[in-house]
This record gives C-alpha cells, structure tokens and sequence, in this order.
C-alpha cells in the first residue's frame, strides 16, 4: 500500500465526490480534483454527449474549474472510477497533454485509484507523475 499525506488523502476524496455528478450517457463515471496554485481543491465529473467527441473528461472538467476560479497551475491531480469499471483508472492521452500544459511542473504527481459505493480503496492507488505517463509532450 503507498503512503499519502492528508491533502492527498483529500485530493482523492474529493475525486470520489466528483464521480457522483459525472454525466453518463454510453460509457462510465470518472471523477478527479486538482490541487491548484492558490491551495485549493477543484473537482470534476466526466459529461457526455450522444456525439462522443462533445463530452469531456473528468480530469480536463476539473482543470476547467481550477481556470475557472483564476488558476493556471496545477500541482497534483487525482482521478477515480468504480470498482465496477473494468478500464484501467489513468488519464487518456488527451488528459495527459492537458494536465502537462497547466501542470505547475514536469514532476506534479498523478494519483489514480478506484471508488467503491463512494469511498476510496486505498489499496487500489498508484502515483505517477505526469513525466513518466506522457514523456514527450508536444510543446511548441
Ligand atoms: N474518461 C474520463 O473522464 N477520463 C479519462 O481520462 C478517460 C475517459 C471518460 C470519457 C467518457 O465519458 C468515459 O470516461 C468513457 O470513456
């Protein structure tokens, strides 16, 4: 089992909630919440559309709520999905590109575990940081 500290106990919690207002039409829920540069937490759900393309991801939804309360950075991020949810619980490729762009670092951790009837199963969780998921980040 990894150990965590508080904030990202509750960085992981907050994903957990997150997950209970995701928008699913065709596939399943996702929840994750940022860290931001001001210290706070900003949640977010996955929303689908019929047109599949439309929705977004719980993780850039999230990243969307951190901008939209006036940060840019990001210094961790957490992403959750039901136990049930046999996919592998880890950012797309879309959602990687998108948490290098506002990560505060290349080394900003990525926190990802499954949620069953709400709570976090610790045993579930592993930590990457977001070099080591996407090593070549397009950049300009
Ligand atoms: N999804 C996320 O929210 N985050 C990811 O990184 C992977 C996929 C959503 C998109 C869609 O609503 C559902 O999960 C199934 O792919």
């Amino acid at each position: 089992m990894i150990h965590i500290g508080k904030e990202e106990n509750k960085l992981l919690k907050e994903a957990s909630k997150a997950m209970g207002t995701a928008h699913v039409l065709w596939g399943f829920k996702v929840g994750a919440a940022v860290l931001a540069e001001d210290g706070k937490i900003y949640g977010g759900c996955n929303v689908e559309s019929w047109i599949s393309g439309l929705g977004v991801c719980a993780e850039r939804c999230a990243i969307h709520h951190a901008v939209l309360h006036g940060n840019k950075k990001i210094k961790e991020i957490a992403v959750v999905t039901d136990i049930k949810t046999e996919s592998e619980t880890k950012p797309c490729g879309a959602c990687l590109q998108y948490i290098f762009d506002f990560a505060a670092n290349p080394e900003i951790k990525i926190l990802m575990a499954k949620v069953e009837s709400g709570k976090v199963l610790f045993e579930t969780l592993k930590v990457k940081t977001i070099r080591e998921l996407l090593p070549e980040p397009f950049k300009k």
